[in-house]
């Protein structure tokens, strides 16, 4: 089976890749390399050469996709490919419609024509917002406070009348805080910038500098640090690839949205704890103010998609942290100088 995978070449994407080819699927990466790494689909391609084609162009480019279409038979559909940076988002939010929304709907509008169904959706927790109620279930308000957390609820509008109108089925994978690198070391996160905790001070633990910047410690929570539910990245690939085969197995399977995360939370001081802990360093921790739009707590509930597609969550956040720490520590500057 030949799935289509937009954005392949970045983060969450390169590591579903390597996990639908574990599983036994051919893979088709579109990416325009804007923010993905050649050097992840590359490492990808020499462990499994044969599974694996790479596009490099836009997913919403119809000529490359008709290209795309008479070469492949596509079974199912991943889209990945969208920009990711909530802060950005709220400062250049045209860019974002347009990338995440206008040039999805051109995306889809090709797949219908096409007849291209099963389709797996990168969506996020920002489609909630702010939640008062945590663990968060799927019936949970969804209320984005940024504009990113806004194009995916959008998405996911769509995708639900599309399925309403022409039976075009969907599953919504909404991730809470993916984290962690491959076991093979060979791919892990590189963000320019990067803005997220674990790889921010990982870093600058592989840097020697072992600085931790906090974002705020006067949130009501028991050691005023914000709290999150981190999900290692190698569930979270799983995870698509078990949607896929639902959607391809079941042919009256439902659609649907699904939240991805432990049910755990942890503060940053918990992280920072870990962090020491599985580095043997001692950090330089600093606190700052709040980073405008960060919620106080943000914890799944996955219950849904234990009970409704069977999955099983094998990892921990001490397997999260020694597994970046692992690629951080051997890439200090993420793909382009990997020092391997
Ligand atoms: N934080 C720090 N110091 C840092 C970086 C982050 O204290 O150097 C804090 C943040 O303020 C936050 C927590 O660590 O409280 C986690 O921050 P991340 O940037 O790692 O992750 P976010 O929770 O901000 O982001 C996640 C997803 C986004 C999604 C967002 C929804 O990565 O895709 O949740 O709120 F949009």
């Amino acid at each position: 089976m030949n799935i289509l995978v937009t954005g392949g070449a970045g983060y969450i994407g390169s590591h579903t890749i390597i996990s639908l080819i574990d599983n036994g699927f051919s893979v088709i990466v579109i990416d325009n390399f804007c923010s993905g790494h050649i050097e992840a689909t590359d490492a990808v391609s020499k462990y499994e050469n044969e599974k694996i084609k790479v596009y490099d162009g836009d997913f919403s480019d119809a000529g490359l996709l008709d290209d795309i279409i008479k070469r492949h038979n596509i079974n199912g559909v991943i889209h990945f490919a969208a920009h990711s940076l909530v802060g950005e988002s709220m400062d250049e939010p045209l860019k974002y419609y347009k990338n995440n929304v206008a040039k999805t709907i051109l995306f889809l509008e090709f797949l219908k024509k096409s007849g291209i169904n099963n389709f797996v959706f990168s969506s996020s927790a920002a489609v909630y917002g702010t939640s008062d109620k945590n663990p968060i279930d799927e019936a949970s308000p969804l209320n984005p406070i940024n504009a990113y957390g806004n194009t995916k609820l959008v998405v996911e509008n769509i995708l639900g009348s599309m399925d309403r109108a022409y039976g075009f089925k969907y599953i919504s994978l909404r991730y809470f805080n993916a984290a962690g690198a491959n076991k093979s070391g060979q791919i892990g996160e590189d963000h320019n910038p990067e803005t997220h905790l674990i790889p921010r001070v990982l870093k600058s633990v592989a840097t020697g500098e072992n600085k931790a910047v906090v974002f705020g410690n006067d949130y009501p929570t028991d050691d005023g640090t914000a709290i999150r539910d981190y999900i290692h990245v190698d569930d979270l690939s799983y995870a698509h690839v078990l949607s896929l085969k639902f959607l391809i197995e079941n042919e009256k399977s439902k659609s649907g949205a699904y939240n991805l995360g432990y049910e755990k939370g942890y503060s940053v001081m918990d992280v920072l704890g870990k962090i020491e802990e599985i580095t043997g360093k001692k950090l330089k921790v600093e606190f700052t103010g709040r980073r405008e739009g960060d919620p106080a707590i943000l914890v799944a509930s996955h219950e849904k998609i234990k009970k409704e597609l069977g999955f099983e969550f094998k990892y921990n956040i001490c397997d999260i942290i020694s597994s970046a720490w692992n690629w951080h520590s051997n890439h200090p500057n993420g793909f382009s100088k990997a020092q391997a």
